[in-house]
């Protein structure tokens, strides 16, 4: 696996292949888990050659949360991908991404998609997204990029900003990889002390039974997202959003004329787990 440190670095690599080699790739912000090795090997099974970022994007942290807090466990992290099967890791500096500085970089903005769930919450968060995934894109030109289903808005709005900007990236999105009490994968479990640790795996269980209750039943859509916001809150989450949404557009789901999910984000003490559920 090569380890490419710089933007020429990942310039000449990119370069020393082939044209007709599919490229995959799978953008990360480290301190990987089985979800990110998940990524990896659809990546590998569909491409020739597999690239993995490692980059701690300072453009999507908001002032609530300690970039400087966030784990950064290169050396373990470059074991796992190597065992994944990937072929490089680009794992460029701040500098490299925004040599000008934060404030001073483009910034690409996708409206609509980004106002709710996490974008009301966490209002510049998707711009910080959208900003270093087509900045990766132009650098690492992939053919296919893949992401977890967990972050399940991100999917849309990532979906949306290559199809507005006619990027020729296919995008690729895998299941969410759960431990195996349920609890979505994340690199933020790793912040849950002993307690909430045990308490956490509630969450996937009330939105799974949310999802499955409106699936089965047909119950009120309104009634069981109340029911299941009280079961939280009753057990010491602190719910950030819990909402039924069209998948299309992220509009409320009042009935199930299209795809629908239940998308949720709650605190555990300080930490903010996100996490759905297609009915
Ligand atoms: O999902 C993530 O880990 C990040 O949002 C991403 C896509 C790597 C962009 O920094």
């Amino acid at each position: 696996m090569e380890i490419l440190r710089s933007l020429d670095a990942m310039r000449e690599w990119r370069a020393s292949l082939a044209p007709d080699q599919c490229v995959g790739f799978a953008p990360t912000m480290g301190n990987l888990h089985a979800g990110h090795t998940e990524l990896i090997k659809t990546a590998k099974h569909r491409s020739d050659a597999v690239v993995a970022s490692i980059f701690v994007n300072p453009m999507q942290f908001d002032g609530n949360e300690d970039l400087g807090a966030y784990p950064r466990t290169l050396e373990a992290d470059l074991e796992k991908l190597e065992a994944a099967g990937a072929t490089a890791v680009f794992t460029p500096a701040t500098t490299d991404i925004y040599p000008d500085g934060l404030s001073q970089h483009t910034t690409v903005n996708v409206p609509g998609l980004t106002d709710v769930l996490c974008g009301a919450s966490r209002p510049d968060h998707f711009r910080g997204v959208t900003t270093v995934v087509s900045k990766l894109f132009g650098i690492v030109r992939p053919n296919i990029a893949v992401f977890g289903a967990k972050d399940l808005q991100q999917v849309l709005v990532i979906k949306k900003m290559v199809r507005d900007l006619s990027i020729h990236t296919e995008i690729d999105v895998i299941p969410t990889v759960r431990e195996t009490d349920g609890l979505a994968m994340s690199s933020r479990n790793g912040y849950l002390g002993h307690d909430e640790r045990a308490l956490a795996p509630l969450f996937s269980r009330t939105l799974e039974e949310a999802a499955n209750r409106i699936a089965q039943s047909g119950s009120d859509i309104g009634t069981v997202i109340a029911q299941s916001k009280a079961v939280l809150a009753d057990a010491g989450f602190i719910v950030d959003y819990l909402e039924a949404r069209h998948t299309c557009d992220l509009s409320y789901a009042s009935s199930l004329n299209q795809e629908t999910a239940i998308f949720g984000a709650v605190f555990l003490g300080t930490t903010r787990l996100i996490d759905n559920r297609i009915v």
